[in-house]
């Protein structure tokens, strides 16, 4: 049985005190999430504050990103030793911002796929079509070059300790979300073509949905039996719609 994951990416929002009030808040009601596994990513800078207020809590927490060095001349960069420094757990790669906003393209995300396992770091791997993309029905072919191109790198066994978050770029932040529907059939999908290389991590490997998922409909898009948990923005800023859909994973 997989344990649904479900991770706040707080993108770059919060400051310190509005983080405090957020933790504090998450902090007293999760004793009432059962089932579901829970992360929060703030910004780099705050992950000292999170580390503090978050250790010996069932909570966990990780990075938005992180370079494919591990250190020298890189201004600006933030390397997987470091995120190791604020005992994260999780590392987002690949997230859509990141690839359309900041040019990484896939080989990169498989770079940092790969040093992120390198260094014990568990990697959530966004992937996902534009509007533009699922309009020209080229869906599953864009979440399959895009899964392929972290495989190659770093071999399908690889995948099973890992996340896999598919997020159509044209459900984040847009509260358009995919339905249950929709979702479900995009994750057998994926579910599907890592099968055909490895059955075993393909029912290991955890799937989440991010999009828009908020307090009124993780309930219908957790039920789907391929998605497991979710990669939610807007909607973990708030303590408690988080804790709802945190609830709502089981
Ligand atoms: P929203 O939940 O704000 O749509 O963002 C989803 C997302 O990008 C999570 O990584």
């Amino acid at each position: 049985m997989r344990q649904p994951l479900i991770a706040g990416n707080w993108k770059m929002n919060g400051t310190r005190e509005s983080i405090k009030a957020l933790l504090d808040g998450i902090k007293a009601g999760i004793g009432d999430v059962k089932v579901a596994e829970v992360a929060v990513c703030p910004p780099f800078v705050y992950l000292a504050d999170v580390q503090e207020q978050l250790s010996g809590t069932p909570i966990a927490w990780g990075a938005q990103n992180l370079s494919t060095e591990l250190k020298g001349a890189f201004t600006g960069e933030v390397s997987a030793p470091m995120l190791n420094d604020f005992a994260c757990k999780y590392v987002i790669v690949g997230h859509s911002e990141r690839r359309t906003l900041f040019g990484e393209d896939d080989a990169t995300v498989a770079t940092k796929f790969a040093v992120a396992r390198d260094n014990g770091l568990k990697p959530i791997l966004c992937v996902g079509e534009t509007l533009e993309e699922r309009e020209q029905g080229v869906t599953e072919k864009v979440v399959a070059r895009q899964i392929q191109a972290v495989i190659d790198k770093v071999g399908v066994a690889a995948l099973a300790d890992g996340v896999i978050a598919y997020e159509p770029v044209w459900a984040i932040g847009t509260g358009k979300t995919a339905t249950p529907e929709q979702a479900q059939a995009v994750h057998a999908f994926i579910r599907g073509m890592i099968a055909e290389q490895d059955a075993g991590v393909a029912e290991a490997l955890r799937i989440q949905y991010g999009g828009s998922m908020n307090a009124g409909n993780a309930a219908e898009l957790l039920a789907q039996p391929d998605i497991d948990g979710g990669l939610i923005g807007g909607a973990s800023l708030k303590a408690d719609d988080f804790l709802t859909i945190c609830r709502a994973a089981g």
